[in-house]
């Protein structure tokens, strides 16, 4: 059983990144710096709901915008079936999520 223990502790802490919640992976718009927080909530709707559906919350702050934009959020719109319209929606959530002052850790 000892032997135990430190594959435990490992799994432990290799887990605790799937232990984020979702207000920590796609942080609330009150929680936002913009001057639209009527358009970041509806962003940040679709992306805990419309993008969730097929691989949960992702973490907003993990990319840099330029990922976001460039690469990420048109592949991924495609799969969701965004219109342009919503995307450009998700993308004002997306940057103000990452342009905003991150909380402080508890
Ligand atoms: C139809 C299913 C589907 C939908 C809808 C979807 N995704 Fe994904 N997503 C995937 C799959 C599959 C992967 C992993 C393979 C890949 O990167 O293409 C992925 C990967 C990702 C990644 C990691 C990419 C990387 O390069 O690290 C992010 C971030 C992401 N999705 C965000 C989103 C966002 C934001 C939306 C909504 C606009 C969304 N996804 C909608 C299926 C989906």
């Amino acid at each position: 059983m000892k032997s135990l223990t430190p594959a435990v502790a490992a799994i432990a802490l290799f887990s605790l990144p799937a232990c984020q919640s979702v207000d920590e992976k796609a942080p609330p718009v009150s929680q936002l710096e913009t001057d639209d927080p009527e358009r970041c909530e509806q962003g940040r709707y679709v992306y805990t709901t419309v993008c969730a559906d097929c691989h949960g919350v992702k973490p907003v702050r993990a990319r840099t915008i330029t990922e976001w934009r460039g690469e990420i959020l048109p592949r991924m719109s495609q799969k969701a079936r965004l219109s342009p319209e919503l995307e450009a929606t998700v993308l004002a959530y997306i940057r103000a999520a990452i342009e905003s002052p991150a909380p402080p850790k508890p």
